[in-house]
């Protein structure tokens, strides 16, 4: 099928990692974009969006908030598609219940009232997270669409990320219900951990995860222990394939690659020696297993991954030490901490 290119589409949390490449991606494919940010007037956080090939012509910003109802409102009536993409990722949220699963919650069902009222809206593409699937709940070797993670587990154990895990699985099922009984075409993407080159100025939440092996930040570890990955272009690319593929249904998993914080370890250490990663995580067997997410659904609907698990972290690094994100080298800090 071919591209949509002129039709206009609108796209939540467009500065953020994701939703800026979406933005680029959706810009060059020709699509008029409509970008919800918080703040537009804060140059610092949407300079690079202005600055994107055909934004003169194609792109206006518009101000929403997910902790507004009726916020997005004006940006989706008369988009023939939404991404909503825009969601609160404060791990160290000291009021998580409000400042993430509410406004994560009632964000996608005033989105989905919006498109409601709009009545020009031909699909609605959320971008859920992999925080849906396999949280708190049975242990699995291999995940699929249809799998859930379990909130009540989330909430008594509260990993790391609990609240973002919570936020996202409740806002998704909350979707599905809503979307159902207001007729919008729904679909959702489940990404695994994101990582590659990235146009927004500041640390992507995902990469402080992902290069937690290079930094130290021992509390992500339990996150890349048994993780899955897949590059933000691969991604974005997947968004617009799946937002144009007339057959699109249901969940998508989005995911290319699975490794454990060993092998992620030993791929940076062999790129970039510098950086004094570890070869031993303490409390981490190291004949762990990997765990891994189908993407057998989205495969089977034509969709081609472009990208290896080098290519994200080479894209990811050399981004981070462009825009000055990460030191060149870990070598003299006690530890390999920076
Ligand atoms: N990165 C990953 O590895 C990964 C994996 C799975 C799923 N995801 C999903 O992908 C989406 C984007 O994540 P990301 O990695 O791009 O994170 P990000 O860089 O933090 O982007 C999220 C955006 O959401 C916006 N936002 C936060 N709170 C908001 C609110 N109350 N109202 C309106 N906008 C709000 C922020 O917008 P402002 O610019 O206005 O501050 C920010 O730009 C999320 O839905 C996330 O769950 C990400």
């Amino acid at each position: 099928m071919g591209s949509e290119g002129g039709a206009t589409v609108c796209v939540t949390g467009a500065a953020g990692f994701i939703g800026s490449w979406l933005v680029m991606r959706l810009l060059d494919k020709g699509y008029v974009v409509r970008a919800t940010v918080r703040d537009p007037g804060n140059m610092k956080k949407v300079k690079h969006l202005l600055e994107l090939p055909n934004a003169d012509a194609n792109l206006t910003l518009w101000k929403a908030d997910l902790g507004e109802d009726g916020s997005f409102d004006e940006a989706i009536k008369g988009c023939s598609a939404v991404f909503h993409v825009a969601t609160p990722m404060d791990f160290e949220s000291q009021d998580p219940e409000n400042e993430v699963i509410k406004p994560t919650i009632n964000g996608v069902l005033s989105i989905i009232k919006s498109c409601t009222k709009a009545k020009t809206v031909r699909r609605l593409i959320f971008t859920s997270s992999a925080g849906t699937v396999n949280v708190g709940g049975q242990q699995l070797l291999e995940y699929d669409e249809s799998c859930w993670s379990d909130v009540d587990m989330i909430r008594e154990k509260k990993m790391t990320g609990w609240m973002y895990f919570a936020s996202k699985t409740l806002a998704e099922q909350a979707a599905w219900a809503a979307a159902k009984e207001n007729n919008i075409h729904f679909i959702s993407i489940i990404p695994t951990l994101v990582v590659g080159p990235f146009i927004m100025p500041s640390m992507p939440p995902s990469l402080v995860t992902a290069l937690s092996p290079i930094t130290g930040n021992e509390a992500h570890y339990s996150i890349v222990k048994q993780c899955q990955y897949v590059h933000l272009d691969d991604l974005c690319n997947a968004h617009i394939y799946l937002s144009e593929h007339p057959e699109a249904e249901g969940r998508y998993i989005c995911s290319s690659d699975d490794a454990t914080i060993y092998d992620i370890a030993k791929l940076i250490r062999e790129k970039y020696p510098e950086y004094n990663v570890p070869t031993k995580f303490e409390g981490i067997d190291e004949n762990l297993r990997v765990v891994s997410f189908s993407s057998k659904k989205l495969r089977d609907m034509g969709f081609q991954f472009k990208y290896s698990l080098e290519d994200m972290y080479t894209g990811a690094i050399e981004t981070c030490r462009e825009k000055g994100l990460i030191p060149h080298s870990t070598e003299g800090h006690a530890n390999g901490n920076i």
